[in-house]
């Protein structure tokens, strides 16, 4: 793709992923590999180094960076048989400046969030959209077993409410009769909240309700951010 049929937020988005690998991946790594755009930008220009004869694995965070990787001749592994990931490359929906995300704009956080946590580090890749004073702007997703997803979402309501979010919309992915799937085999719940005051008590709360699975909210995962720009440079958030 030339640059011309790039907006500039996908030349931003492409710096960052690209400057990922310069700065962060070595030969011999175990790399947690990201889901979407920016991710999947990371991913070619690591298949383009392993060609060159960079020796990594890679654990993908969906079954759309898993095609993308193996398209890009990126190997793969198990999660189950390499044990701890030395890094992951990951984008992001939302960061602030305390390394604090929204992700799930892909729907792909379950996977995204085990990867990460069974990663040494994780790397945050973002165009410079991304950054923001506060959390929130962006629908938060929660991804929740199918079954009793009603109930999942009164509960879900009633914590929001006590965060201060009483007037949280709470939408299911898809709409109710043909909702998105996720990776696992379970729904998205979008959740429109505007600004989030306590993100890592927010975290936490919405894993103790019975029908959670796991919440966009990745407080205390990433340990740097790399921010692209749309002149192609890209820098350390912070
Ligand atoms: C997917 C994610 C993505 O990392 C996030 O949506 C950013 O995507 P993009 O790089 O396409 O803007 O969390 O679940």
């Amino acid at each position: 793709m030339n640059d011309e049929t790039l907006s500039p937020q996908d030349i931003a988005k492409r710096a960052a992923g690209v400057a990922a690998i310069d700065c962060y991946v070595r030969t011999g790594m175990k790399l947690g590999l990201g889901s979407g755009s920016t991710s999947h930008w990371m991913v070619r220009t690591l298949g383009e180094r392993v060609r060159a004869g960079l020796d990594v694995v890679g654990v993908p965070t969906s079954t759309g960076t898993a095609e993308v990787a193996l398209e890009a001749g990126v190997p793969l592994g198990d999660l189950d048989d390499l044990g701890e990931l030395d890094l992951t490359l990951d984008g992001a929906d939302e960061i602030d400046r305390q390394l604090r995300m929204i992700k799930g704009g892909g729907a792909c956080l379950l996977w995204e969030k085990i990867v990460a946590t069974a990663s040494k580090r994780m790397v945050a890749l973002v165009d410079d959209k991304k950054v923001v004073e506060g959390l929130g702007a962006f629908p938060l997703p929660v991804e929740v077993v199918r079954f009793g997803w009603t109930a999942t979402r009164r509960l879900m309501e009633r914590l929001l409410a006590a965060h201060g979010l009483e007037r949280a919309e709470v939408v299911i992915r898809g709409g109710p009769t043909t909702p998105l799937l996720t990776d696992s085999g379970n729904v998205i719940l979008d959740c429109r909240l505007g600004a989030i005051a306590d993100p890592d008590g927010l975290m936490v709360g919405l894993n103790g309700i019975p029908g959670v699975v796991e919440n966009g909210l990745f407080c205390g995962v990433a340990d740097k951010a790399l921010v692209g720009y749309p002149d192609g440079t890209a820098r350390e958030l912070g």
